[in-house]
């Protein structure tokens, strides 16, 4: 059964509320983006797992924790690119999978177009990102796709999602753990999450 999280963290309702505004301008949005992403990626990577290594302070010899180098951070393209910086700023040295999407403006379902993901998949742990969960049918398409190529221990983390998209994702992938943002309320009859933020890809890279 998976975890569902939606963050209530003061912050993070603070910063969504400004990047929900249809006046908050790109360069903010981006920058807001990245912020929420950060703070949700501290709170999701609680469990991952550390080993013992011996650290020397300037008087003794001890034991410390360091985080695995074994995490893969997943966006799904484009607006998942926006989500990236912030956990490379958690996990410099994660290695970096795209997997690349669209939803049909027609039949809303994703159309695959680029995938490539680091080597030993199967080992890391793999983030999956993208700031709206809003059918789930991206979002169970890119992890199927991760699953076919080996992937077992993935989390999703999304800024907006929708009960639709949770039920969706949740039913879908039972193993994999979704952080959530901010719970909205629905979709619209055009699959958008109502009230969301508009379309996050094109309001990260300006294409409105
Ligand atoms: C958006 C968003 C998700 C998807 C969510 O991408 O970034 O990937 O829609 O919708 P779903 O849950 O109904 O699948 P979009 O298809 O607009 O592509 P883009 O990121 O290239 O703009
Ligand atoms: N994709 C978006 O970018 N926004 C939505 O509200 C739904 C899907």
């Amino acid at each position: 059964m998976s975890k569902v999280v939606v963050m209530d963290h003061p912050l993070i309702q603070h910063k969504i509320t400004i990047l929900r505004s249809k006046d908050t301008p790109v360069k903010e949005f981006r920058a807001l983006a990245n912020e929420i992403a950060l703070l949700m990626g501290y709170e999701s990577t609680r469990d991952i797992p550390l080993r013992d290594i011996e650290v020397e302070t300037p008087l003794t010899k001890t034991m410390g924790k360091e985080v695995t180098k074994d995490i893969a951070v997943i966006p799904i393209l484009r607006a998942g690119l926006g989500m990236v910086d912030a956990l490379l700023s958690l996990f410099p040295s994660a290695k970096v999978g795209h997997i690349g999407l669209y939803r049909d403006p027609e039949t809303h379902k994703p159309v695959e177009y680029y995938c490539k993901l680091p080597t030993e998949i199967e080992e890391r742990t793999s983030i999956v990102v993208d700031p709206m969960l809003a059918t789930g049918g991206s979002a169970v398409a890119a992890i199927d796709f991760l699953k076919a190529r080996g992937a077992k221990n993935i989390k999703f983390m999304c800024l907006i999602a929708a009960p639709e998209g949770v039920k969706v994702l949740t039913e879908a992938h039972p193993d994999v753990d979704v952080f959530i943002g901010s719970l909205d309320e629905k979709l619209n009859d055009h699959c958008y999450i109502v009230p969301g933020l508009g379309d996050a890809g094109d309001r990260l890279f300006g294409t409105l």
